[in-house]
C-alpha cells in the first residue's frame, strides 16, 4: 500500500482535522495540544502506552468526548459548531470497540439492521438485505439469527464491524477491536478489517497489533501522555523510531 507521500494527498481532501486540541479530566491533561490531519481515504494507526489519551482522542472525532481547547473539523463540520445536526453527523461516522457493544436482546441481523432503520429510515427489506450482504462479506452468514451470547468474541466483533458498515459511513473509527481475542480470532477480525481498508474507507484504529499496522497503515501516530510525539509511515517508524518513549514502546509490544 502506498504510503501518504506517494499518494500524492490532496491538502483539500482533510477528512479530519484538529488543530492544538487539548482536553482535561479535572487535573490531568489528558490531550494536551493535538495537531492532526487525516486525508479521504488514509489509514492511520494510534499507537501509545496505556493511558496515553488513544481512546479519548478517538471518542473526540465523533462528538462522544469534549474538549476544552483548540479546533476539530470532521466531514467539514466544525465540532464546536453550536447547530450540528449530531445525528446526521455521526451516521456518517463508523466506531468499533474493545468490547463489541452488541445489543445483546437483538439478534445479529437486528443488530447490523438497527441504524439503518432507525436512524437512517431505510425501508426495513432494503435493510435486511444489505444486513445479509454484509454478514457475508465479514463471514459469518451463518450466525444471521443468533442472539450475540451465542457467537464467539472473534465472530461479535465481525458483527459489530457489519454493524458499523451497514450505516455507509465514510470513516470507521477502531478502538482496540482485536484486544479481547485470541491469536487466532485477532487474525479473523484483522483479516476482515483488511478487507473493508481495501475498499477505501477512511480508518483510523488504535491497535498494538504492530505487524498489521506495518502491513496495512499508511501513517503510524505515536501518542505520549496526551501529545502527537512521532508520525510517519510505518515501516520508518518501526525500523528507526526518533523518540526514545516510541522505542521502548515497539520494544515491549515486538515481543508481546
Ligand atoms: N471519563 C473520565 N474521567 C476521568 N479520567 C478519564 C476519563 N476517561 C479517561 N480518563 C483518563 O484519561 C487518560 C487517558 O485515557 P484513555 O482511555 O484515552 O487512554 P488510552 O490511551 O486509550 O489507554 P488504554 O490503552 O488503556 O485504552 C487516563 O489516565 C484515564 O484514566
Ligand atoms: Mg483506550
Amino acid at each position: 500500500m502506498p504510503s501518504p507521500a506517494e499518494k500524492s494527498i490532496d491538502p483539500s481532501d482533510a477528512v479530519i482535522r484538529f488543530s492544538g486540541v487539548s482536553k482535561r479530566f479535572d487535573a490531568a491533561k489528558i490531550l494536551d495540544g493535538i495537531d492532526l490531519t487525516v486525508h479521504r481515504g488514509e489509514k492511520i494507526a494510534l499507537m501509545g502506552f496505556s493511558g496515553c489519551g488513544k481512546t479519548t482522542l478517538l471518542r473526540c472525532i465523533n462528538g462522544l468526548e469534549q474538549f476544552d481547547a483548540g479546533e476539530i473539523v470532521v466531514n467539514g463540520n466544525n465540532l464546536s459548531d453550536s447547530v450540528l445536526d449530531w445525528n446526521r453527523f455521526r451516521s456518517r461516522i463508523g466506531m468499533v470497540f474493545q468490547q463489541f457493544n452488541l445489543f445483546p436482546h437483538l439478534t445479529v441481523l437486528e443488530n447490523v439492521m438497527l441504524g439503518p432503520v432507525r436512524v437512517k429510515k431505510v425501508h426495513k427489506a432494503q435493510a435486511l438485505e444489505r444486513a445479509h450482504q454484509l454478514l457475508g462479506q465479514v463471514g459469518i452468514a451463518d450466525k444471521a439469527n443468533l442472539y450475540p451470547e451465542h457467537l464467539s468474541g472473534g465472530q461479535k466483533q465481525r458483527v459489530a464491524i457489519a454493524r458499523s458498515l451497514a450505516m455507509e459511513p465514510d470513516i470507521l473509527l477502531l478502538d482496540e477491536p482485536t484486544s479481547a481475542l485470541d491469536p487466532p480470532m485477532s487474525r479473523e477480525v484483522l483479516s476482515v478489517i483488511e478487507q473493508v481498508a481495501a475498499q477505501g474507507m477512511t480508518l483510523v484504529m488504535v491497535t498494538h497489533e504492530l505487524r498489521f499496522v506495518a502491513h496495512m497503515a499508511d501513517r503510524l501516530v505515536f501518542i505520549n501522555s496526551g501529545k502527537v510525539v512521532e508520525e510517519g509511515s510505518p515501516s520508518d517508524i518501526l525500523r528507526h523510531a526518533q523518540q526514545e518513549t516510541t522505542r521502548r514502546y515497539l520494544e515491549i509490544f515486538e515481543t508481546a
